[in-house]
């Protein structure tokens, strides 16, 4: 792996948040009481939360200042129109609609355009748009390259969809079974890899030759663009502005979950150029969400969103934040933990089958690993893989487990020092050197869909 400089914060910190330290037999007995599930430890039992880069910013000053803005006008308030006037300008879509969150915008959208038995084709759906996907009586497909499975090979765009098997699909499915495609950006469920500007191009191309809808799930589509400036040909000039609009100008609409790249704790919106999809959508947007100028968020939520917006394109932030999560990837890298390479942008994916070669993924190694990270060091992280991934095989009943089996240690934004990296890396390398103690783990109970929320397990 290439040297990583860490560069200095391009922030000084004004506000703390004082963090507890926990014994063992503290967090023993939390794992007991929570089922061996992450899910259900308090946050304050935590000493560093990497569960999600979801929610968890840190906000700016300047984000703080802009609550106290906040107008509450039932209907059209001021900070409605700054938000539309920043999504605008980055996105280039006619209408935005704001929702609680990314799953709020999915869910309007898709209940709009899918239907049963139709077909949604994706990278690789994230466990809430395979969900709203599914819940439709639809089929969520995944359609990523396959370099993706290859943990190692060095792929500068790993997240990109295959355009042979989308044309391939569409042939075969009909287009007229496939309301809309979605495309990930970054792929949060295939390590957190970026998807480039010409296979962006290639997939619009295919979409509108066939008459389908393209879509962006762009949650952390400021991440997706610095690597496309770091790494695709003719874009080392052009600012993440410029890049991100070339993006969007290749679709017809996106989702956003506002709580990675708009750098806030809540909120989301769906954006789109379609007329009459977009009346459809405030009229569902109405009955669940609220009037469309606010659609579930406070004023003072719809004006942090804006100026995030806006301060997640500057490049020194850009910088910090991707060399934060490579700069743990080499610390684990280095020591001999198994991990996802390249690393993505969000997040570091440890590769839990080869971290826990002795336990079958039928005990669920990388929920295993979960629980060990946690009880050995109070750091929290998720599984990615055979809890929160796994189908049914509709015949024999069995689990179908999904090709990765991988917990991610998602980065906050803004939130973490070097030296609470260095403590995560310390753990996982003692753990890794003790592996063999740690236990598969059986399902005790489970409520599909999305049952990694709420599954407990016991030690086999
Ligand atoms: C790629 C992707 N899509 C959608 C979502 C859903 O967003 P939210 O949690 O705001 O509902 C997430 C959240 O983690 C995500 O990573």
């Amino acid at each position: 792996m290439a040297e990583i400089k860490m560069p200095v914060e391009p922030f000084r910190i004004k506000v703390v948040e004082p963090t507890q330290k926990t014994s063992r037999k503290e967090r023993e007995e939390l794992l007991r009481k929570a089922g061996l599930n992450v899910f259900n430890i308090p946050a304050e039992k935590v000493s560093i939360d990497l569960l999600t880069d979801s929610g968890t910013s840190a906000m700016s000053d300047n984000q703080w200042a802009g609550l106290m803005l906040g107008d509450e006008s039932y209907a059209g308030a001021k900070n409605f129109f700054h938000l539309e006037k920043s999504i605008k300008r980055i996105f280039g879509f006619s209408h935005v609609i704001p929702t609680h969150q990314g799953r709020a915008a999915e869910r309007i959208l898709f209940e709009a355009l899918v239907k049963e038995g139709d077909c949604v084709p994706n990278n690789i759906h994230f466990d809430t748009t395979r969900a709203n996907v599914e819940v439709r009586g639809a089929e969520a497909v995944n359609l990523c390259v396959d370099e993706v499975f290859d943990v190692s090979s060095e792929h500068p765009f790993k997240g990109n969809m295959d355009t042979q098997k989308l044309e391939r699909f569409i042939k075969e499915k009909s287009a007229e079974k496939i309301p809309l495609v979605m495309m990930t950006i970054t792929n949060n469920s295939g390590g957190g890899q970026p998807v480039s500007l010409e296979n962006i191009k290639d997939v619009s191309g295919i979409c509108r030759r066939n008459g389908i809808p393209f879509y962006f799930d762009a949650c952390r589509f400021a991440e997706n663009a610095y690597f496309i400036k770091q790494r695709e040909k003719g874009y080392q000039k052009k600012s993440i502005l410029d890049i991100s609009r070339e993006t969007f100008s290749f679709a017809d609409g996106a989702t956003m979950s506002a709580k990675k790249d708009a750098l806030v704790n809540i909120g989301g919106f769906v954006t789109l150029n379609n007329d009459e999809l977009a009346q459809k959508l405030k009229k569902l947007l109405i009955i669940s969400e609220g009037f469309p100028t606010y659609g579930g968020l406070a004023g003072r939520d719809l004006e942090a969103i804006s100026r995030g917006l806006e301060e997640v394109l500057e490049q020194d932030y850009l910088e910090h934040r991707i060399a934060q999560v490579h700069y743990l990837g080499k610390l684990l890298d280095e020591a001999g933990v198994p991990i996802y390479k390249p690393v993505g942008s969000h997040a570091v994916y440890v590769l839990a089958d080869k971290f826990l070669p002795h336990i079958p993924r039928d005990q669920f190694p990388g929920w295993a690993l979960t629980v060990a990270l946690y009880r050995e060091s109070g750091v929290r992280a998720v599984e990615i893989g055979g809890i929160m991934f796994a189908k049914k095989d509709e015949r024999s009943e069995k689990e179908i487990y999904p090709e990765l089996e991988l917990v991610r240690l998602a980065i906050p934004r803004r939130v973490y020092t070097v030296s609470h990296l260095h403590y995560v890396a310390d753990a996982l390398v003692e753990l890794h050197k003790k592996r063999e103690q740690i236990k598969g783990l059986k399902i005790a109970s489970q409520a599909p869909p999305l049952r990694h929320f709420t599954v407990r397990l016991e030690e086999v």
